[in-house]
């Protein structure tokens, strides 16, 4: 089994290399960028996607950027211009501005230097999904009774979702790994489908039981006891502990409550922004009605019906059991700080 890699540069080509995602599971494509509207368009249309895969092509990206304006004979303003065009090209996964504002203080220095921090970048995020799940999965063996153990989640959060091993699904794969996994739940993830197509083919790669449910059967699956623990990655993680993930996150949240099982978040500390002080200030990226109104190509809804398409929502902290970086977990009570996420 090949190694599944969502980002990388080309040294040979010094190019950025993505895998189309949108292409997944019948297709292993991969879309080489070397321009900024590449780039933009990979992000936009979900090639790459996943908050720390997008904190690499932010990275990645001020290099594609800074070489395109070589060839082109930018002025410095065109290439900051350029370079923002990138950093917001999706608003709420802050790891992609974090990305993109990590390198840009090594543009004087040059590409290399550029491509360099970008390389750091990506060590670092594998060192630190790594870290976390071993966390991760500690906190659910001393909270959880039951073995081996049910796991819900929501999205994508493997391989491809990170620069490599993944968040939540890292913990599940370090629970697999330690014998400990019975059955992981992907929700299907509407409308793109990340969990479906994406969650259920990392988890076929790496031999983990996997079955796909509706994302309207999760709660029902909580409440009638056929789950331990669900386990969810993060676009944001704002200072008192809200969370945004993918839409439908919150109504897993909701019923974990309900049920009295825990709600695990896990994201590297790159995710955590504590310049957000509460989920109230988190952009919800709005997108195209016509991914909810049609279905694989084809129009479902009757013409004239609208599609209501928010890619996000919030999981207010006090549903969040633990949230889990490389550097802690932490058990957020919506008012204390979650500063140890971050090593503050
Ligand atoms: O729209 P997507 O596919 O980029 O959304 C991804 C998610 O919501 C993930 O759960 C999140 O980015 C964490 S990935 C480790």
């Amino acid at each position: 089994m090949h190694d599944v890699r969502a980002v990388h540069w080309d040294d040979v080509r010094n190019v950025l290399v993505l895998l189309d995602q949108t292409q997944l599971p019948a297709r292993e494509d991969y879309r080489a960028c070397d321009d900024v509207d590449s780039v933009v368009d990979s992000v936009q249309r979900l090639v790459v996607r996943g908050a720390p895969a997008l904190g690499a092509v932010g990275a990645y990206g001020v290099a594609v950027a800074m070489r395109q304006g070589q060839r082109e004979g930018w002025s410095d303003d065109r290439l900051r211009t350029e370079i923002v065009r990138i950093r917001d090209a999706r608003p709420t996964a802050v790891n992609l501005a974090w990305g993109v504002d990590r390198v840009t203080p090594l543009v004087p220095s040059g590409i290399d230097a550029v491509v360099a921090e970008a390389h750091v970048i990506v060590a670092e995020d594998q060192a630190a999904n790594r870290e976390l799940s071993r966390l991760g999965a500690d906190w659910i063996l001393n909270r959880v009774e039951r073995r081996p153990v049910r796991v819900l989640t929501h999205c994508n959060t493997g391989d491809l979702a990170t620069t490599g091993w993944g968040t939540a699904l890292g913990i599940i794969r370090e629970l697999h790994e330690r014998g400990q996994v019975e059955m992981v739940y992907a929700d299907e993830t509407r409308p793109l489908l990340q969990g479906a197509r994406l969650t259920a083919w990392e988890c076929a790669r790496q031999g983990i039981p996997c079955c796909v449910q509706a994302d309207g059967a999760a709660a029902s699956t909580i409440l009638r006891g056929l789950v331990d623990v669900a386990i969810i990655g993060a676009d944001r993680i704002a200072r008192n502990g809200d969370t945004a993930n993918k839409i439908g996150s919150v109504g897993v949240a909701l019923a974990c409550d309900a049920a009295g099982i825990p709600f695990v978040v896990a994201a590297p500390s790159s995710t955590v922004d504590m310049a957000t002080p509460d989920g109230s200030h988190i952009e919800i990226e709005l997108r195209n009605g016509d991914e909810v109104t049609t279905y694989a190509g084809s129009r479902v809804a009757p013409e004239g019906a609208d599609g209501f398409n928010p890619a996000f929502d919030v999981t207010p902290a006090r549903y969040v059991s633990a949230v889990v970086t490389e550097r802690a977990v932490v058990e957020p009570d919506g008012v204390s700080p979650v500063s140890a996420l971050v090593g503050e």
